[in-house]
């Protein structure tokens, strides 16, 4: 299993496999697949891909202590991952729903409050994926970059609660990443109390 996740073409073919979502909108867009509705439907889709990214990241830190530690290798590309599907549901809403008027997406971020939420869970990815490299990890020191990182555990969270305000009914589906995120922050409580140790090698380690 730690051969698997140490080597390198184990990074190529995850970073393949996080293209597909992409891949799959682009394969629609050029077979008449977008539905009557173009835009909700990039929009589903990408906001899908961004939480399903989100939650893969943080299930990361529980598996690499399960399975292999090797599995750390993978965490900053997932992150980044919902950071780049994050941007393309952003810029879905932005440029073919409000076509950059900036003064009409305002009024909706005031006015519609799981515009509201889901613009902060976006906004909270962005210092995440610019100081997820090494030389930013050196920079903050690994305790302070830990901390700052753990912003994405608050994103999770107003993703899912974006998610659940916007739907009417069908609530399954967002109290199902609820739950996910639930476990894995309880995870995340319990494990404080284990012992830990080298969180800056660790850390580090999870840089290319
Ligand atoms: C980390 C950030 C975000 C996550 C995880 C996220 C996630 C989601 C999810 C899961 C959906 C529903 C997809 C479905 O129904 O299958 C969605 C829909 C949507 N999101 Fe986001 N989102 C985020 C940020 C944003 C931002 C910043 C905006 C705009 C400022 C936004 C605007 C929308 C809109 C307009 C919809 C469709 C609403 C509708 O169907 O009426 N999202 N998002």
């Amino acid at each position: 299993m730690r051969k698997i996740f140490l080597s390198k073409w184990t990074k190529a073919v995850v970073f393949v496999a996080c293209l597909l979502p992409l891949g799959s909108l682009g394969w629609d867009a050029l077979h008449n697949g977008l539905t009557a509705n173009p835009i909700e439907y990039i929009t589903h889709t990408t906001g899908d891909w961004t939480l399903r990214f989100l939650l893969i990241t943080l299930v990361i830190t529980p598996l690499r202590k399960i399975l292999a530690p090797e599995l750390i290798r993978l965490r900053r590309m997932l992150g980044l991952f919902a950071f780049f599907y994050g941007c393309l549901h952003f810029l879905t809403y932005i440029w073919l729903d409000k076509f950059f008027d900036l003064a009409e997406m305002w009024k909706d971020i005031y006015k519609r409050p799981y515009i509201t939420i889901g613009f902060l869970a976006f906004t909270l990815l962005i210092p995440l994926a610019i100081t997820s490299s090494a030389g930013w990890i050196r920079l903050l020191g690994g305790r302070r970059w830990q901390i700052l990182h753990r912003a994405i555990y608050i994103s999770a969270v107003a993703g899912v609660i974006h998610y659940y305000w916007l739907v009417k009914s069908a609530v399954i589906r967002p109290l199902t990443y609820g739950a996910i995120v639930g476990v894995l922050l309880l995870w995340r409580l319990a494990d404080r109390f284990w012992p830990r140790s080298g969180a800056m090698q660790a850390a580090l380690k999870s840089q290319p």
